[in-house]
């Protein structure tokens, strides 16, 4: 995969048509068909939908052990269009429950603060078997985002009213969102390492950062997992944080599996965000030309999947999970069918054979637009 930070090539609507009429004809291939539901099919084991495999976010006293794939519920009030109702999203959550996921990922800022209580009153009934993280990191403002903010009495005041919102006793995972620079991250571990001591929070984790960073928190409190952005189309996690995270022993939650849903071909160059409620509105990954010219990606794991019985979000997951036993995706969702096929991942394994046809492959395709605008670039380390 080559990042490329131009602007994509200029594709008429024309030629994007014709990738996608020459995919939905290689999708209708009888030989294709065959091998979807044939020997090849990875989908036997999964298709009950419950999810049993386990893995093991961090070590010794600060491993947490959860479901191999965790529930990102974000974008059931923020950042992902429109937003469900209540009911709706309450009834994925439990359903998430049923199906025995164990890991619900949600911030402060999500919302800001709609996403804490949805999710509390959702499944705080279960607190004493599933692991609820949130995040801290940010001043907010008339229910908005206002600037960074790890100061440890925000830090404090963060974590007493999450814990409030979420109505939860102890937070079983609390994460930087993202590095203040006017706080040195010693000071932060020193606060959420205070937290842990009163019985507040139970373990510490830190997104976005860099190695120098991750070493330095890891001194003053072990940290259980980085989470941050990795999937094929942002492998940038391969160049030096993954290695750190495996000689200390910390785990790896990637946040946006699906590139925010373009991994999964549910999104192309025709679709219209709903800009009031939608981050990728703005994202330059996310613009009219950038999603055009990124199709080939999406055409790959398509074809990759078709022949195995899979769908491009099942193969752009399978992937991620084969990296790293000690890696927990955290794909976020609204609909319960989705819930559905995302979990059953854990239950799907490639082969290297496989994983290298993947590599080979995607390492031959161009990524265009950024993944960040320059004032979110800033906030993060890499
Ligand atoms: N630490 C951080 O800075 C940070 C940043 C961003 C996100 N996060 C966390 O990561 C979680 C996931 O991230 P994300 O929502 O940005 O990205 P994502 O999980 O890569 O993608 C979510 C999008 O994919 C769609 N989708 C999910 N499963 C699908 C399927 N099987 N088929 C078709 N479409 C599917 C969803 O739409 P539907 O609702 O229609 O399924 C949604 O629009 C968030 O909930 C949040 O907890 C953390």
């Amino acid at each position: 995969m080559t990042q490329s930070n131009i602007s994509p090539p200029q594709t008429d609507r024309r030629s994007f048509l014709k990738v996608g009429a020459t995919f939905s004809a290689a999708l209708l291939g009888a030989s294709t068909l065959a091998n979807a539901f044939g020997e090849k099919s990875r989908m036997n084991n999964s298709i009950k939908g419950n999810i049993t495999k386990m893995r093991t976010l961090g070590s010794g006293k600060h491993s947490l052990e959860v479901t191999a794939l965790g529930l990102g519920c974000m974008g059931m009030s923020y950042h992902r269009g429109l937003i469900p109702n209540k009911e709706a999203s309450i009834a994925l959550m439990r359903k998430a429950v049923d199906m025995g996921v164990t890991l619900f990922d949600t911030a402060e800022v999500y919302g800001a603060y709609t996403n804490e209580i949805l999710v509390g009153e959702a499944i705080s009934q279960f607190k004493n078997d599933i692991s609820i993280t949130t995040k801290f990191g940010f001043n907010i403002e008339k229910g908005n985002m206002a600037g960074l903010n790890s100061r440890p009495e925000q830090i404090r005041k963060v974590a007493e009213e999450s814990l409030k919102r979420l109505k939860i006793d102890v937070i079983d995972l609390f994460y930087q969102h993202r590095q203040d620079p006017k706080v040195p991250v010693e000071d932060v571990a020193g606060t959420v390492k205070d937290l842990i001591q009163e019985g507040k929070v139970k373990n510490f984790g830190l997104s976005e950062v860099s190695v120098e960073t991750i070493r330095k928190a890891h001194a003053i409190q072990p940290l259980t997992a980085i989470q941050s952005e990795y999937h094929l189309m942002w492998k940038k996690p391969e160049e030096g944080v993954l290695a750190v995270c495996e000689e200390l022993g910390i785990g790896f939650v990637p946040y946006s599996p699906m590139n925010r849903g373009y991994l999964t071909g549910m999104l192309n160059g025709q679709t219209n965000f709903y800009a009031a409620n939608d981050n990728r509105a703005g994202l330059p990954r996310f613009q009219r030309e950038a999603m055009i010219a990124n199709w080939p990606i999406v055409e790959f794991i398509s074809n990759f999947g078709h022949q195995r019985g899979l769908t491009p979000t099942q193969v752009a997951l399978a992937w991620l999970m084969h990296q790293k036993p000690w890696i927990v995706p955290i794909p976020g969702t609204t609909k319960i069918s989705h819930l559905q096929e995302n979990m059953a991942v854990a239950d799907i394994q490639f082969s290297s054979e496989e994983i290298r046809e993947i590599d080979d492959a995607v390492s031959k395709i161009t990524i265009y637009g950024d993944r960040y605008t320059p004032v979110e670039q800033e906030r993060v380390a890499n």
